[in-house]
């Protein structure tokens, strides 16, 4: 490395979940000065907001994990702080400010629509807004959710597994209903996650639901008994059932349609049969049959992933930002650089990372990977400029512009002191953890 092209430069990172977070710790690692905006009061993103909510022990080891990484001299913190074209600071206008890269670490905020006729109905949702809401995220938190008794999720993925885990735990309701597009050999829950629900699996119903796949798996010779043993073996680990929740699957069945009543509630979910079809790549793919069921239900939740918010400034595609197609300074094979397809040119030195990078792809140590990846290709670009380092003027630039915004901003010691007055609660309350659910208690608990 050439000293003084990566080492003192300043980089903004936006977004201080794990990809923001673990790269502003890597890049401080190579002596860059790092200004971390985040939208949400306090770091973390989806490790606070989104992992289970009774998954303390997980929460507070990557607290202090990420507490060590604040706690760098080289990094300061300013959570409250919304990046976007309709929000507190522009990209642009971060852009004018001359840092030397700017980390796009934002995750993936916009909300996946399949574009089915009722998913307007009341009872339909997304499942970061619910997961959000249970794990106490302004403004989620205050939102109410009409979750009747009789619930369908479209996806089967470990984000489904949890918020079955909420809906057979938590709320008690009849019925539950995984519906997946492809089949049992395709479900990509982990064992762990699903070991939290299988108590509730109505086992006779499986049974009846493999065999009604059983010809369209065998057809693109699937091994049946694999299929089922693997979604069976988590039985190994089961939670004990704590309500009367019956948890099913329907297998092979894309949504089309939710129905819905006069009143705007939904009535039902129309999904269409489907085959199974080997792609060149020998990897199976749902072919729709032209057939329709209904399943007879109150609520629907989409589990099948997020997109990134347009809101941002940067183009999209694939429900992620936009990377060069030709790197010029790939990490692992892999592209950081944002880019403009209407150009066909880099959004020079703006970098994406995490589920900003992927939407909706890979857990923590995921993320953790992608962002020491990301740091590497950001000092790259660093050392291959002309020009030197921006030396601190460009987060001058910024402290005004916050300033400007006249809203209460936290910093890194106001983050420390958050935990510590939840802590306090928790003890006094006698509960594991406590968490402030809105941004006004926060503050006022802050004094800010
Ligand atoms: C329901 C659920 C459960 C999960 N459970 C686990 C688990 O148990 N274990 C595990 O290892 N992984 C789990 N994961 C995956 C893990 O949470 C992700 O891999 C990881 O959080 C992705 O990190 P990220 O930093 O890219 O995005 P995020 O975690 O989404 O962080 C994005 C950050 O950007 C900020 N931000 C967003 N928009 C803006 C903006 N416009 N301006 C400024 N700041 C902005 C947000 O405030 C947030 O802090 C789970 C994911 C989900 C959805
Ligand atoms: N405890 C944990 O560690 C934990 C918890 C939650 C999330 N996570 C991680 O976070 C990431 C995201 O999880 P996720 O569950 O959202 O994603 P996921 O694992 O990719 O699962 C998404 C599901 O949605 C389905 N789907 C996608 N698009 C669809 C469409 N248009 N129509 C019908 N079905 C569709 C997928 O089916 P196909 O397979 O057919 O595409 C799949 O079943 C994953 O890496 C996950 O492991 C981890």
């Amino acid at each position: 490395m050439r000293d003084g092209q990566t080492s003192g430069a300043s980089v903004l990172v936006i977004g201080a979940g794990p990809a923001g977070l673990f790269a502003a710790g890597a890049l401080a690692d190579l002596g860059v000065n790092v200004a971390l905006l985040n939208r949400d009061l306090r770091p973390g993103g989806l490790a606070e907001y989104g992992i289970y909510h009774s998954k303390h022990k997980v929460k507070s080891v990557l607290r202090r994990q990420f507490g060590k990484i604040l706690g760098r001299d080289e990094i300061v913190y300013y959570g409250n702080v919304t990046v976007g074209e309709s929000a507190d600071l522009s990209l642009t206008q971060l852009r004018e400010m001359g840092f030397d890269a700017i980390v796009v670490a934002v995750g993936a905020q916009g909300t996946k629509w399949l574009g089915l006729p009722g998913e307007d109905l009341t009872g339909v949702y997304h499942a970061k807004e619910l997961i959000y809401a249970y794990n106490s995220l302004p403004p989620y938190s205050e939102l109410i959710f009409e979750i009747g008794k009789r619930v369908a999720l479209i996806g089967v993925g470990n984000v489904m597994a949890d918020v079955v885990r909420w809906l057979v735990r938590d709320l008690e309701v009849d019925e539950v209903a995984a519906v997946a597009r492809r089949g049992p050999a395709e479900v990509k829950f982990t064992r762990a996650e699903f070991a939290h629900v299988i108590a509730n699996l109505d086992l006779d119903a499986f049974d009846g639901e493999i065999e009604r796949v059983r010809a369209r798996m065998e057809a693109v010779d699937q091994d049946v008994a694999t299929a089922k043993s693997f979604i069976l073996s988590a039985q190994g680990r089961a939670e004990p059932a704590t309500s009367e929740t019956r948890v099913g699957f329907r297998f092979l069945s894309s949504p089309k349609r939710i129905v819905g009543d006069a009143a705007g509630n939904v009535v039902a979910l129309e999904v269409e049969n489907t085959a199974l079809v080997l792609n060149e790549a020998g990897v199976t793919k749902a072919s729709r049959l032209g057939t329709t069921h209904e399943l007879d239900v109150d609520t629907v939740i989409f589990c099948i992933g997020d997109r990134v918010s347009d809101d941002l400034g940067l183009p999209i595609a694939w429900n992620a930002y936009v990377k060069h197609p030709e790197p010029r300074y790939a990490v692992d094979g892999i592209s950081f650089e944002a880019y403009d397809p209407e150009r066909a040119e880099a959004v020079d030195g703006v970098f994406v990372v995490g589920w900003a990078r992927e939407a909706s792809t890979g857990q923590v140590a995921l993320a953790r990977k992608d962002a020491l990846a990301c740091a590497r290709s950001v000092s790259a670009y660093l050392e291959a400029r002309e020009s030197t380092p921006a030396s601190g003027e460009a987060m001058l630039r910024l402290q005004t512009a916050l300033e400007g915004l006249g809203k209460p901003l936290l910093t890194k010691d106001a983050v420390v002191r958050l935990h510590e007055i939840e802590a306090a609660e928790a003890e006094r309350l006698g509960v594991e953890a406590f968490r402030f659910d809105t941004n006004a208690v926060m503050l006022e608990a802050l004094g800010l």
